[in-house]
């Protein structure tokens, strides 16, 4: 086992143009792992995280920062609950892709007999109702969907911003995520009979809308083009010319820009029942329904069967993913 530790807050946080000279892109090969994060896949291929999509904890928080300026606290809870939720917290490894023989199964078989699944396995971390991946009841859940990139180009054009250098309706701006993410959840409401959209998926995936505009944007301007956000979800590389942003992006700006997407058209979190229609969750009287949603109720439970390293880096993690919600550390109760 492999003590994890949370790293400190470095303040190399300025506007910085990536990536640096240290940090090619380089296609991944075929045992390299990879999945549903666009971001992460990005820092992989250009060496921020291992190459072979296998990481840490403390790598994960340094890359998205290295990379996206994304804030420590933020990048330690969404790291934290990857690794609890898909990786092995007993060796320090996550895949950002599928399960890997990098990643063993937890001992005592905690969750299950079987290696962990990595990011890309469904339920608990990916969901339903992603911007270019479909729902694992339709299709491909994992891999980049040119059909569903189009129709946000679509709502980019008819949405967005115009640009002097890039061109009429090519600037993504909240607006267009407003129209587009609520057409992707009318669509999945009506196409996957087992949609499930309760408020701790429902956060992320509006999270993720808010993560376009507010990471992949250029940070010179803040503004996101098109082909710098098809450069990203597309190619899964950073754009020529690009710095990230000039501050760090914390769970409390992302929150702001998930209540804009979503003031539009305001819908609740919830599940298709058996003859498809879509059934409101009662309100979760908690600190947070998002973080009591997210890593209480779904984690498994049977992490209190863990013991010497694997319980202390559980309760390390457990910390980690409450911290930026402000709320007391709660043991998972969920199902294996
Ligand atoms: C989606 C994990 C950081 C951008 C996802 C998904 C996972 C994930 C599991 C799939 C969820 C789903 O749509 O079903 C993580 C972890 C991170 C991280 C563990 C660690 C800090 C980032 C960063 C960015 C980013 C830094 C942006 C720079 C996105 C976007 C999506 C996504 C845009 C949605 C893709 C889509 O809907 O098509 N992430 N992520 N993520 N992530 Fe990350
Ligand atoms: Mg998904």
């Amino acid at each position: 086992g492999v003590v994890i530790v949370v790293p400190p807050v470095s303040n190399a946080t300025g506007i910085k143009m990536i990536p640096d000279n240290a940090h090619p892109f380089q296609a991944p090969g075929p045992n390299d792992q990879r999945g549903p994060c666009p971001g992460l896949n990005t820092l992989a291929n250009h060496g921020y995280l291992p190459r072979n999509g296998i990481a840490s904890f403390e790598q994960i928080i340094t890359a998205v920062r290295e990379g996206f300026n994304m804030e420590h606290d933020l990048a330690g809870a969404l790291a934290g609950f990857a690794m609890l939720a898909r990786g092995n917290a007993f060796v320090n490894l996550v895949s950002i892709g599928g399960a890997s023989p990098l990643v063993p199964v937890l001992p005592g078989a905690i969750d299950g007999p079987n290696p962990p699944g990595g990011i890309s396995k469904h339920g608990r971390f990916e969901g339903d109702v992603s911007m270019t991946r479909q729902d694992a009841a339709i299709g491909d859940n994992v891999h980049f969907q040119d059909s569903l990139y189009d129709e946000l180009l679509l709502y980019t054009g008819r949405f967005g911003d115009d640009s002097p250098v890039t061109g009429n309706g090519s600037i993504v701006t909240t607006k267009v995520m407003q129209e587009f993410k609520f057409a992707r959840f009318v669509e999945d409401q009506v196409k996957d009979p087992v949609l499930q959209y309760h408020v701790g998926r429902f956060a992320l995936s509006y999270g993720e809308a808010a993560f376009v505009l507010n990471f992949f944007a250029n940070g010179t301007d803040g503004t996101l083009s098109t082909p710098v956000m098809g450069s990203f979800f597309r190619n899964q590389t950073f754009p020529d010319d690009w710095y990230r942003r000039s501050s760090p992006g914390d769970i409390n700006l992302i929150g702001e820009g998930v209540d804009q997407i979503l003031s539009a058209h305001p819908i609740a979190p919830g599940a298709n029942d058996a003859n498809g229609n879509y059934v409101l969750d009662a309100p979760i009287d908690t600190c947070s329904p998002i973080y009591f949603n997210l890593a209480v109720q779904n984690l498994p439970a049977s992490y209190s069967k863990a013991t010497g390293i694997l319980k202390q880096n559980v309760n390390t993690l457990i910390q980690a993913i409450a911290k930026p919600f402000g709320c007391p550390a709660v043991f998972p109760t969920g199902p294996s």
